[in-house]
């Protein structure tokens, strides 16, 4: 049963944050300031989630926990998880693959789009040239850590991963990223137009097959949309070749994956990437691309744009657009004047980026 008092969710969203570890910890305080400097109307509340809170007490997700984000929060704004202490990587799994899993957030949606040309290692590509979005399955394929080892330790070892692919999971991905097609504009305020879905059922036939069946029954629906295909290798060396002629991207889940950390290279790194994982109508999680990134960690080196732009994305589903706009709007202004961190070439800290933002967020009110 729902609990939430009907009053208060219709005045203010309500913000779980969870900044797990390593750099999440200094980027999603960035990302909250910035929401605070937005003047956006929501309440937010802090979760310890992570792996200090595993080592003390075992718990990685406390009881009733996935349900009580659903039942309480609007929307979630995580960091990352990863510890070098925790060697099996147990909390990261328990936390961020069981909340996409456990509260089905189905689509992973990564806004592909490059703030300032001197960010893109591509020699003539424009800002206007890399504007297209990753739409990946999130609850499905190799991540559902079925299969087994046979004879481990021997000559004769069998590993077998399963590549499970559901026709419901694959039919609302595929009309997900239609959806989102035609209801999303291009940054330029042009409208999208192609859905391409990517796979590699040249050679995996049976998962393939049946995206390629859903596919084109699900893109008869949307006339009005170009559909197009490619395999994941030819996709690969023609986002390097020529980012734009990408829009929608609509694909697996560990395609997904490995295609948003090459599209993350054109837009300056891992540093300035945002995702969203979302169910429709249900309490969605928003977080940036990167992990914790131990090497860098406690130093106030990390870039926190990433996160400050997955919070922008976050406003934006949960209906504030106007400050959404305002957050990338600043985030735009400091790459142009390069008051950034080191990663992208400027020469500020985690917290001064941070507050360079806020400051012209304040401004800009
Ligand atoms: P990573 O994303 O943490 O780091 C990859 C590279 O990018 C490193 O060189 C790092 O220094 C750099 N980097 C990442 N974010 C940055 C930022 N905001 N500013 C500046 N530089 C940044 O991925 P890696 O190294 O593969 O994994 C580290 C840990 O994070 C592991 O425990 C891994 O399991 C976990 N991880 C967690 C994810 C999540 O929570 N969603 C996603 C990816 C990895
Ligand atoms: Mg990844």
């Amino acid at each position: 049963m729902d609990s939430r008092n009907p009053d208060l969710k219709a005045k203010k969203k309500r913000i779980a944050v969870i900044p797990g570890d390593g750099i999440g910890q200094e980027v999603v305080p960035q990302a909250v300031k910035i929401i605070q400097a937005s003047g956006a109307d929501v309440e937010m509340m802090d979760f310890d989630w992570g792996a200090d809170r595993y080592l003390r007490d075992q718990t990685t997700v406390p009881p009733d926990g996935f349900a009580m984000l659903a039942r309480d929060f609007d929307a979630i704004l995580v960091g990352a998880f990863g510890d070098p202490r925790v060697k099996t990587n147990i909390h990261a799994k328990e936390i961020l693959l069981g909340m996409r899993f456990k509260m089905d957030l189905y689509a992973n949606v990564r806004p592909v789009r490059l703030l300032d040309a001197a960010l893109c290692p591509l020699k003539g590509v424009e800002p206007k040239d890399v504007d297209f979005v990753v739409i990946r399955e999130n609850t499905e394929g190799v991540y559902t850590d079925a299969g087994g080892v046979f004879k481990q330790g021997t000559p004769d070892e069998i590993a077998t991963q399963e590549d499970i692919n559901t026709h419901k999971g694959v039919d609302r991905i595929i009309r997900y990223a239609f959806r989102y097609c035609g209801e999303h504009t291009k940054l330029d305020g042009s409208p999208r137009g192609k859905v391409l879905m990517c796979d590699k059922s040249n050679a995996m036939t049976h998962a393939g097959g049946l995206w390629q069946r859903v596919f084109k029954e699900v893109s008869g629906d949307y006339p009005q949309l170009t559909a197009q295909h490619m395999y994941v290798d030819a996709l690969c060396m023609q986002v390097v070749r020529d980012p734009r002629q990408f829009d929608v991207i609509v694909t697996n889940n560990m395609f997904g994956d490995i295609i948003t950390d090459l599209a993350a290279g054109l837009q300056g790194g891992l540093g300035l990437a945002a995702s969203g994982n979302i169910h429709p109508g249900k309490t969605s999680m928003f977080e940036p691309v990167h992990g914790s990134a131990p090497p860098i960690a406690g130093k106030n080196l990390a870039n926190p744009f990433g996160a400050i732009l997955t919070a922008a994305m976050m406003l934006r589903h949960l209906g504030m657009p106007k400050e959404a706009d305002s957050i990338e709007a600043a985030v735009l202004e400091a790459v142009r004047q390069k008051k950034t961190t080191v990663d992208i070439g400027g020469a500020l800290g985690t917290r001064e980026a941070g507050e360079w933002v806020a400051r012209q967020l304040q401004i800009s009110h």
